[in-house]
């Protein structure tokens, strides 16, 4: 029995009085997710306003480790929501441009920074990671949670538009030590060597797949379970139950060794240092083995006043041979020539969503793009 209707619009979305900004935004999106406005995916539809594992946790830790403080301008590559981007302009103060190839999420996430007043601090544009629409030198931080493709024009283009001694701040999947696992993912050491060979000081490098298990995929679970009649309600029984099996079978997939995640925190170099020439450190290794340095102040003020993006948006996707790992579970999604994220390509280039029929109980969808109708039984 239809005990309720909820219409959603995103121009409609209102902060509720009170409470801490990250819960009661999650609350305010929590329709739309539930709908499959921003797509299908469980984690997705479970994780909330920040899609990757660990949540806030992860972002927080990131940012500790990247030493980030409110001089710092920021360039989130493959934002979603914004949900990262607003903790952290929340929380440091510091500017965050983010990124998406979804003009949706971008729409959306826009929406939801003005909603948190922190719209002097965060703004969000559409385009590619692959082509960065940013001058060069732009940022004094480059950063991305759970979306690195893994195609060399990606980091090529982060390192573009940072700062000389700016900081890459970034966590991805990677290929572990599976003999019988053939994978194109790189592994923690390409990206460390990749990183290094572009000319940067590895602070940090580390296999977070562990961690990921723990504060990623479990908490997916636990979360489910503790919100199971409303997801039920919603989504129906077969719904929660295939993503209880989707989670677990990721921790299965991390514990046979088949993907992880790893995490990078590195600097760039300044012209004169000889950053380069020294071997890479070995993953986890104490970032001590070279010495800190103080940032270039005049490289970054000079980065501060490059203040608009130099290029139109052109969404052009990234054609790269890369598969994500994130569907090592269920099989390999067709390359489709479009990012393929995460398993059902749930976005268009040109920014539509795609009906949501994956999976769920029959949802109504308007079919608009910005607007969901939402049914609860
Ligand atoms: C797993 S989500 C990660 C979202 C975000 N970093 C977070 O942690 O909340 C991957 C995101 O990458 C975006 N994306 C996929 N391909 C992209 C591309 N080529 N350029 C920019 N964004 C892209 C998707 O639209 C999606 O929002």
């Amino acid at each position: 029995m239809i005990s309720s209707v909820l219409r959603a619009t995103i121009d409609d979305w209102r902060l509720p009085d009170g409470g801490p900004l990250l819960p009661t935004l999650e609350a305010m999106i929590r329709p739309a997710l539930m709908s499959g406005h921003f797509g299908s995916s469980a984690t997705l539809i479970v994780g909330g306003i920040q899609y990757h594992l660990g949540g806030e946790r992860d972002t927080r830790e990131l940012a500790n480790l990247v030493s980030l403080t409110a001089g710092d301008d920021v360039l989130d590559v493959c934002c979603f929501l914004g949900g990262p981007a607003v903790q952290l302009a929340q929380s440091l103060e510091c500017r965050v441009t983010g990124i998406d190839i979804s003009q949706a999420f971008v729409a959306a996430a826009s929406q939801i920074a003005r909603l948190s007043g922190l719209d002097h601090l965060v703004r969000f544009c559409a385009g590619d990671a692959a082509s960065l629409p940013f001058q060069n030198e732009r940022f004094t931080v480059v950063w991305s949670q759970c979306s690195l493709e893994h195609d060399q024009a990606w980091l090529r283009e982060f390192d573009r538009v940072l700062a000389p001694g700016g900081r890459l701040a970034l966590t991805f999947a990677i290929r572990r030590d599976n003999p019988n696992e053939s994978s194109p993912l790189w592994t923690l050491q390409d990206v460390m060597g990749l990183v290094h060979g572009l000319g940067y000081r590895i602070d940090r490098a580390q296999d977070i797949t562990e961690r990921d298990i723990e504060i990623g995929w479990k908490a997916l679970d636990r979360e489910l379970s503790q919100r199971e009649r409303d997801f039920t309600a919603v989504l129906g029984r077969d719904w929660v139950r295939h993503a209880h099996q989707e989670f677990a079978g990721e921790i299965r997939a991390m514990r046979e060794g088949r993907w992880g995640n790893g995490r990078i925190v590195a600097t760039k170099g300044r012209a004169g240092d000889a950053v380069a020439s020294a071997a890479p450190p070995q993953p986890g290794a104490a970032p001590s083995a070279i010495a800190s340095r103080p940032l270039d102040q005049a490289a970054l003020s000079r980065a501060h006043s490059n203040a608009s993006p130099s290029r139109e948006h052109g969404l052009k996707p990234a054609h790269s041979p890369f598969r994500s790992s994130w569907g090592t579970d269920t099989g390999q999604v067709p390359h489709t020539g479009h990012r393929r994220w995460p398993r059902q390509p749930f976005w268009h280039p040109s920014g539509d969503m795609r009906p949501f029929t994956t999976g769920c109980t029959p949802l109504l969808h308007s079919g608009h793009s910005d607007q969901v109708v939402l049914v609860l039984l």
